[in-house]
């Protein structure tokens, strides 16, 4: 349960050496004896991330295995996870693929939706159960821009952010007067390690950036955000672009 001045005394991440997700973490307003639990599949990379929190001030930093394409054991990683009560959770898992490999190769494409979607669902229904039963807290799914309209560039990584944001509202709609919160992120092109191959789109922003626009979106209990917020209107726009336009857009 957060204090009586808002801090957190308990985080979540799934996708826990995410660099988006750990400036959201470190973003957070949290009491001293905070605790922070990492989950995701690469226990050295979260080990990482969690001496340098630890050396930041976390009180204590939990260590979850979390593999989204593995079949079966979400029950176990849920119940694991959400030991602490969380007061916010933040489900930052995500992986862009390689989009012409996803063409040639039906595991590769596969792999894709798997981690950003697919292997995402049975974690998110757990988690939801959890905050739903506590009676409070905050979840937090990184969605993206790609997910409003497919590009040739991505379209199988904007398919599965497509399902995970359409679900991730479902759910927050299900969860109206549980006490329970619920923050969609459309966040457009971070420069982190997961986009460092490529050339910044417009628009490009931070990891430090995204987490601010959380913290605030957290704050006033927005539903929806999109950072930088001008892509809310981009979008908006780009949406409805004839296809023939659309497919002429450079990127
Ligand atoms: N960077 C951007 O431009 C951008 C834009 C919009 C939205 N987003 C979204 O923001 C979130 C965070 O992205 P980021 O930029 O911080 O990238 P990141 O640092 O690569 O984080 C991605 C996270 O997903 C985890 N992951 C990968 N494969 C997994 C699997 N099989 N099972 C479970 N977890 C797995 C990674 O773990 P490992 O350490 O093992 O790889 C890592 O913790 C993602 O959902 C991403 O789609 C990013």
């Amino acid at each position: 349960m957060r204090d009586a001045v808002g801090r957190v005394q308990s985080v979540l991440l799934v996708g826990g050496s995410s660099e988006i997700g750990l400036a959201i973490v470190r973003g957070l307003p949290r009491t001293e004896s905070a605790v922070v639990c990492l989950a995701g599949p690469d226990r050295p990379d979260m080990e990482r991330a969690a001496d340098a929190l630890r050396h930041e001030g976390v009180a204590r930093v939990e260590i979850v295995d979390f593999d989204a394409c593995a079949p079966g054991g979400q029950a176990e990683v849920v119940a694991t996870a959400c030991a602490d009560e969380p007061d916010v959770v933040i489900v930052a898992t995500g992986y862009l693929g390689d989009q012409q490999l996803a063409e040639r190769d039906p595991e590769a494409a596969a792999r894709i939706v798997d981690i950003n979607f697919r292997g995402l669902v049975p974690v998110l229904v757990g988690i939801a159960q959890r905050l739903r039963s506590q009676g409070h807290g905050t979840l937090v799914v990184m969605s993206t821009v790609a997910g409003e309209r497919p590009r040739l560039a991505n379209y199988t990584y904007g398919a599965a952010k497509a399902g995970l944001d359409a679900f991730t509202r479902g759910l927050a709609a299900s969860l109206d007067g549980s006490g329970v919160r619920v923050v969609v992120v459309r966040p457009g092109f971070v420069r982190t390690r997961m986009t460092a191959h490529l050339k910044p789109a417009p628009f490009s922003t931070t990891p430090d950036k995204v987490a601010q626009a959380v913290a605030t979106a957290i704050d006033r209990g927005s539903r929806i955000i999109w950072v930088p917020g001008i892509l809310r209107w981009v979008m908006m726009v780009l949406r409805h672009l004839p296809e023939s336009l659309f497919r002429r857009l450079p990127g």
